[in-house]
C-alpha cells in the first residue's frame, strides 16, 4: 500500500466530509465523530449550491454544524460553492468522506467517487458505513417528519430539533 496516500503535508491528513446537511442528523454526527478520529484534521463542507431551494440556508447549516462539533478540536465547519476536487486542493486535503447507509447509496456513490478521481487522481474517497442504528435515516425524512409535527429528538440533535420546530412554526398539518 502506498503509505503517502491521503497523506499531505508533513504526513498531516486532512479529510473533507461534503454533503447538503439540510439539516444535519444523528447519522450524520456518527460519520463526522468516527471520521475525526481518523484523520488529524477534518472539514464539513456543506455545499452552496444555487440550484436547490434548502430547507436552511448554508449560513444555518453551518452554524448548526459548529454546534453539534464545538467539543471536536479537530473539526472544522466551512462551506463550498465549487468543483469539490478544486475546493479540496485550496484545502490541501486529499481524502473525502462519504456515509454509506445501504446498496441504495451504492450507486451514487461510486459514480461520484470515480468522477472525482477522474478529475483529480490524487484524491481518495473513502466510504464509512453508516451506524446501522440510522441506516433509514435521511435529512429528507427528518424534513418529512417535522414538517408534520412528528417527533424528531431520535433523529437529530437538540440544537437541529429546535431550527426545526422554528422553520415549521406556524404551519398547521393540513
Ligand atoms: O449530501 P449530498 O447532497 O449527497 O452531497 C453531494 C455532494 C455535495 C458531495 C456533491 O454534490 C458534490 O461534491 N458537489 C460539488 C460539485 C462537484 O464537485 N461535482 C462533481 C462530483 S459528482
Amino acid at each position: 500500500m502506498n503509505a503517502h496516500i491521503g497523506r499531505g503535508e508533513g504526513d498531516h491528513r486532512v479529510a473533507v466530509y461534503p454533503g447538503s446537511f439540510d439539516p444535519v442528523t444523528f447519522g450524520h454526527l456518527d460519520i463526522i465523530r468516527r471520521a475525526a478520529k481518523q484523520f488529524d484534521h477534518l472539514i464539513v463542507s456543506v455545499l452552496n449550491n444555487l440550484t436547490k431551494s434548502p430547507l436552511f440556508s448554508v449560513e444555518e447549516r453551518v452554524e448548526l454544524l459548529r454546534e453539534i462539533t464545538k467539543d471536536l478540536p479537530n473539526v472544522e465547519v466551512d462551506s463550498f460553492r465549487d468543483l469539490l476536487v478544486r475546493y479540496m486542493r485550496s484545502k490541501q486535503a486529499q481524502i473525502i468522506i462519504r456515509g454509506i447507509r445501504s446498496v441504495t447509496d451504492f450507486e451514487y456513490e461510486l459514480q461520484m467517487a470515480s468522477t472525482n478521481r477522474q478529475l483529480d487522481e490524487g484524491i481518495e474517497t473513502i466510504f464509512m458505513m453508516t451506524n446501522p442504528k440510522y441506516s433509514y435515516l435521511s435529512s429528507s425524512i427528518v424534513k418529512e417528519i417535522a414538517k408534520f409535527h412528528g417527533p424528531v429528538q431520535d433523529l437529530v440533535p437538540p440544537a437541529v430539533e429546535a431550527a426545526l420546530r422554528k422553520k415549521y412554526t406556524g404551519d398547521r398539518p393540513g
